[in-house]
């Protein structure tokens, strides 16, 4: 019985005030953990970060041209995925491939006719992070699907993060993105739900959004905030890590 409403979360209806006050909750609450500023929109979709692996070309780069680091299993289902985007033209301007993907290689300077530098900062199969965010003319998109709050990223440095929830953020079934405002409605007449404009004016809330997904997500939020936040998070791992 949710807040008294004789209904759990799971029965309450996503256009009730009850649980727009928990989405409200739980985007002040990333906003104030990753200190997203005020021109960035977040978004709670679904489709896991593999639908983001088609989305953020076909809204970010329509006709043009974008670059990809290939860094890990991860990163090559991203490109593969992206070179099915038409009139989308992929160039891979770096790899670690050749060692099986062991390292995290050097990026070089992305030219400006490309739309933006995709990387995926912690390659979940491989094991490899990337801590230092590439300096770029470009907007950089991040994967992060692997290591979202658990170490410090400036949100600043990037145009576009995605992450399926799953790992750090609460159960499967919801896919937060992180966007710049400049970066939305480049596109017209995209299938509405695979368009971030559509997305972004109607607040994630075109469909019915995974309702219950985000009150736990909501729940991790505060459960971070507790734990010193992702500083706090960052901390603890490092610790763990250093046990090792
Ligand atoms: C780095 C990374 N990207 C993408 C994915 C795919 O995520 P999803 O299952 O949410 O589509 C995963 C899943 O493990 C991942 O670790």
């Amino acid at each position: 019985s949710y807040n008294g409403s004789g209904m759990s979360v799971m029965e309450l209806s996503h256009r009730s005030e009850l649980f727009q006050n928990i989405m409200d909750d739980a985007e002040s609450l990333i906003r104030e953990l990753m200190e997203i500023p005020e021109n960035y929109k977040v978004l709670f979709l679904q489709g896991g970060a593999s639908l983001q692996f088609n989305m953020v070309p076909m809204n970010l780069a329509n006709g043009k041209k974008a670059v990809y680091v290939n860094t890990g299993s991860w990163a090559k289902k991203a490109i593969s995925e992206a070179k099915k985007i038409q009139g989308v033209e992929v160039e891979v301007i770096a790899s670690s491939e050749d060692r099986n993907f062991s390292y995290i290689p050097e990026i070089p300077t992305v030219s400006s006719d490309a739309e933006y530098l995709h990387v995926t900062t912690n390659n979940t199969i491989e094991g490899t992070a990337m801590f230092d965010v590439p300096e770029a003319a470009v907007p950089i998109v991040a994967d992060m699907s692997s290591n979202i709050l658990s170490s410090v990223y400036d949100v600043k440095k990037f145009g576009l993060i995605y992450a399926g929830a799953q790992k750090n953020i609460g159960p499967a079934g919801l896919t937060l993105v992180i966007v710049r405002e400049d970066l939305i409605g480049q596109v017209e007449g995209l299938p509405s739900m695979l368009d971030f404009k559509v997305q972004a004016d109607n607040d994630s809330m075109y469909n019915t959004p995974p309702t219950f997904a985000i009150y736990v997500a909501k729940l991790v939020f505060e459960w971070i905030k507790e734990q010193g936040g992702v500083a706090g998070i960052e901390a603890l791992n490092r610790k763990k890590a250093a046990l090792l």
